[in-house]
């Protein structure tokens, strides 16, 4: 049975996480949920993942985890195998754990509105294991007030205890990014909205000393809610103002890259421009919903917000404009698409993971498939089953195989693994005149045309 860490002083909290003999619950572990537990249970803690899905829970006993983000594997083998990492179906598990962080998913619904259900069904079953001196940490992606108004009195509800008082309860959103999750959750700073100064103390000393990185404390829970939005929703709009300015350089003839990098020696509030990259799109699970959050969080409060809907519509644009694009250079080659083989390398929504969900490659090579071409697909980060979701041809398992003969390579996500090849060789094996459509602006043009190949980048 866990001591508990609400209510205790910051000396005692403080010696209790040093020591760490408080053990963490993660709830919902999934993609977030296992990075958090994994890098929590690396570090030294005991770290119980609960989840509802019994093949995930087989496997990370197993030491084995199918979230395709580099290290993490290893991560959860070694974490298993000295026994500081397990998983369960069972709720009772809590009673062993001081910290329960809720890492449970928040998709979108069918009219673009924030599904909190499994955060509903979480919190019922926290809350009827929950025991004084628990604190709790919601790390779902959520609209403001979830952690107030949905979850605190389903936690109070369920479990006869007040937060504030018998527990602690805070909402910290998780800010990394897929593919350097595990640096990025040791390295970015936490934001902290508590019930009360208690928790708030008390997540930052699990934070400075489990992660090593410093809280921002904010006012509230509500408000810790709307900075995940918020960055969320400038990263959207960001790339959607990278895209565009790179559709206007396409035409003009100019490297929106060399544009962009100027630009952002401009001083601006204290800090550069900080334009971020065009490219052939937007995906996964949290840009593609979040601004959607905040447009429903508009509409809810009498507002008709014009930079949700616009950063998502210019995003999903790009998919289409990155076919279009291949067409002409095709044409400019004196080839047609129908008769040309193509192939995509990286169909994973970014580079360097293998997470396919929401992935804007899926409509680029749906175009493909639609268009009759001879179409090769490889990603080396992407499992079978995933692949399965963006296209029904079988992934080529060798990059070689994959672009033998082809007249257009397509860099739909630009793992460091297509890196390694060096470009000479590529090029031996495609066929003259190839076309090297670099969707994600990840290689050099002019290596890529020293290698032989007709080169072209997203506004470059
Ligand atoms: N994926 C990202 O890069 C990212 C980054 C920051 C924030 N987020 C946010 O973190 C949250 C989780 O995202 P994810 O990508 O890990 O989602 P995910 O779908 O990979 O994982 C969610 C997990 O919760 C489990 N679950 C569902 N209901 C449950 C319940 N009642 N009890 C216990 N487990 C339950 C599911 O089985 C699943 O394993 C979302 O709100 C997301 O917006 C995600």
């Amino acid at each position: 049975m866990a001591e508990g860490v609400f209510g205790r002083s910051d000396a005692e909290i403080d010696l209790l996480v040093r020591g760490m003999r408080s053990g963490i619950a993660v709830v919902g572990f999934g993609y977030i949920g296992t990075v958090i537990g994994a890098v929590l249970a690396d570090r030294g803690w005991p770290v119980t993942g609960i989840d509802v899905r019994q093949a995930v829970v087989d496997e990370i006993n197993l030491g084995k985890t199918t979230v395709p983000e580099p290290g993490l594997g290893e991560l959860v083998a070694d974490s298993v195998r000295v026994g500081r990492l397990r998983a369960t179906t069972d709720f009772g598990a809590l009673a062993d754990n001081d910290f329960v962080i809720v890492t449970v998913g928040t998709p979108l619904g069918p009219d673009f509105e924030p599904i909190v259900d499994d955060i509903k069904a979480a919190a019922k079953a926290v809350g009827a294991h929950l025991r004084v001196g628990h604190l709790v940490i919601l790390k779902s992606t959520v609209p403001p007030d979830t952690t107030e108004n949905i979850v605190r009195p389903i936690l109070e509800e369920t479990s006869g205890l007040r937060a504030g008082v018998d527990f602690g309860l805070a909402f910290c959103p998780e800010r990394l990014a897929e593919g350097q999750a595990i640096f990025e959750l040791t390295s970015i700073p936490v934001v902290v909205g508590a019930v009360d100064e208690r928790s708030a103390r008390a997540c930052s000393t699990l934070w400075r000393h489990a992660l090593g990185v410093d809280s921002v404390v904010v006012d509230d829970p509500r408000t810790a809610e709307m900075v995940k939005l918020a960055d969320n929703l400038w990263v959207d709009l960001n790339v959607a103002l990278a895209n565009e300015l790179a559709k206007v350089c396409d035409r003009l003839g100019m490297d929106a890259l060399q544009v962009i990098e100027a630009a952002n020696t401009m001083p601006k509030g204290g800090r550069d421009a900080n334009i971020l990259r065009p490219s052939m799109g937007v995906g996964g699970y949290c840009l593609t919903k979040d601004p959607w959050f905040v447009n429903h969080l508009g509409q809810s409060v009498g507002l008709e917000l014009a930079i949700p809907r616009t950063s998502r519509t210019v995003n999903d644009t790009m998919p289409a404009y990155t076919y279009g694009l291949l067409t002409e250079l095709l044409a400019e080659q004196g080839k047609v698409i129908e008769t040309s083989k193509v192939a995509v390398l990286g169909i994973a929504f970014k580079n360097n993971t293998g997470d396919c969900r929401l992935t804007p490659t899926k409509y680029v090579v749906a175009l493909l498939e639609e268009s009759g071409c001879q179409l090769s697909v490889h990603d080396p980060w992407v499992p079978d089953e995933e692949a399965h979701t963006v296209t029904k041809i079988p992934l080529t398992p060798d990059i070689e195989s994959a672009v033998k003969d082809a007249d257009a390579l397509m860099v739909l996500a630009g793992h460091r693994e297509f890196h390694q090849v060096p470009l000479v060789r590529l090029a031996e094996l495609t066929a003259a005149g190839c076309v090297f459509l670099d969707g994600r602006n990840s290689f050099d043009p002019a290596a890529v045309r020293a290698a032989g190949f007709i080169y072209k980048g997203i506004g470059r």
